[in-house]
């Protein structure tokens, strides 16, 4: 079986252990960090009993695992090309030559300060732009990035401008909504929108792409890929020249590797399911896959028995919320410091047994400990796999530390 296949529902979950934390380097969290961040803090074994303590909220990154999960990618996309898709990390450098050791051709980025990130540490590969910039970012654009999304002419002006200025030439993937109402043209209004750009002298139509999953939650299926590749098909008679065809991103992986796609895509751009090891459409793990790419940290700050009904009247919490509790008597608890400035605590599951996440406010995460084997310490780190969600936050944190393991 496919290691890729979404029906492979018997070879799947077959999940990895935690990674242990500590291992690598900290790295200086990507944006502002405060003072104290880079001093070497990260987790480390505790003195005592084994326990992993930890100065600060640390987001650990096995890299080494995200080289085996876009290798197993790569290879189940065959004849495809794979751009891989670093924003879930804010464009950790480290991560973007993990995913180019696994057979990408490409990465992928949103944001230009995290493409100036991978350019700063020496990344010279093409990086593509996945999110339309404004028209003034045009020279940044051409400056960092190969190939950009498009779908406003207007923007696509201002690119050619830069790009003349710049004496380079520009690719984009003109994208197309076929349902999921992002970005995208409207079919009808592709060769009007091909012609105009076929008449830019530094920007260059290079395929005709797609983004399904991401805000209307549209599966990709044998209509809407079937309607893009004729688009692509339409377009390439249109100019004269082969096409790429971007069919989408993790959400199309399962099609392609249960056989159903198509012929005629050419490329992916693929983040979740590399970095995550899950199939998007579910969020089921896929087989063959890490799960276990990420890990974070957080040291207790506190630790007491109290009752689990709060004492008083019920106003609003510091989210605007009215909360309701279940009263289960007196119970351990702890609170750590993470909150919800730098993750939304749904997003987090705990991997130390009988930790129970209670909630949080912006800087403290509450957890039910009474289940623990032993109570945990001050400073002792109680760990959580995030989600994808929870990951981009927490990668966004200048007061999350980020260790990376040594690159594959
Ligand atoms: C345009 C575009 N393409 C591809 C991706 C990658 O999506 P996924 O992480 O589901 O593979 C994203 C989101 O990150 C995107 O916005």
């Amino acid at each position: 079986m496919h290691p890729c296949t979404p029906c492979a529902a018997a070879v799947w979950g077959a999940g990895d252990a935690p990674s242990p934390p500590g291992r690598g380097r900290v790295r200086r969290a990507p944006s502002v960090a405060p003072e104290t961040v880079g001093r070497g803090g990260g987790t480390a074994r505790g003195a005592s009993a084994g326990r992993p303590v930890t100065a600060y909220a640390t987001l650990t990154v096995d890299v080494e695992k995200i080289a085996a999960n876009a290798r197993a990618v790569v290879g189940t996309l065959v004849g495809i090309e794979v751009v891989a898709v670093t924003k879930c990390t804010c464009g950790a450098p480290e991560v973007g030559r993990a995913l180019l050791a696994g057979g990408a051709v490409a990465l992928g980025e949103s944001r230009h300060e995290n493409a100036e990130r991978l350019r700063g540490a020496g990344i010279e590969a093409p990086l593509w732009l996945l999110r339309a910039p404004a028209p003034e970012r045009a020279a940044e654009t051409v400056h960092l990035f190969e190939v950009s999304l498009a779908s406003e002419l207007e923007t696509c002006t201002a690119l050619d401008a830069a790009a003349a200025a710049l004496g380079r030439r520009h690719q984009i993937l003109v994208m197309v909504d076929l349902g999921d109402l992002r970005e995208g043209l409207m079919p009808g209004d592709l060769p009007a929108f091909v012609d105009a750009v076929e008449a830019l002298e530094h920007v260059e139509l290079a395929g005709v792409g797609v983004n399904l999953t991401c805000y209307g939650a549209i599966m990709p299926d044998e209509r809407n890929m079937t309607e893009l590749v004729e688009l692509a098909r339409a377009t390439e008679a249109r100019v004269g020249r082969r096409l790429a065809v971007g069919g989408g991103n993790s959400g199309s992986i399962g099609m392609i590797a249960s056989g159903r796609m198509p012929a005629g895509v050419t490329t992916l751009r693929v983040g979740e399911t590399i970095l995550h090891g899950v199939d998007t459409l579910t969020r089921e793990p896929v087989a063959g896959l890490h799960t276990d790419v990420f890990e974070v940290g957080a040291p207790v700050i506190e630790c007491k028995v109290k009752p689990s009904l709060p004492r008083g009247e019920v106003a609003q919490d510091a989210y605007g919320n009215r909360p309701t509790f279940e009263d289960r008597g007196a119970r351990r608890r702890a609170i750590l410091a993470l909150g919800r400035q730098d993750v939304m605590p749904e997003w987090l599951t705990p991997l130390d047994e009988g930790v129970e996440i209670l909630g949080a406010s912006s800087d403290h995460l509450i957890v039910d400990v009474e289940a623990m084997p032993a109570a945990p310490r001050l400073g002792q780190a109680l760990r959580f796999r995030p989600s994808y969600a929870a990951t981009v936050q927490l990668s966004t944190s200048p007061y999350v530390h980020k260790v990376f393991t040594p690159p594959a």
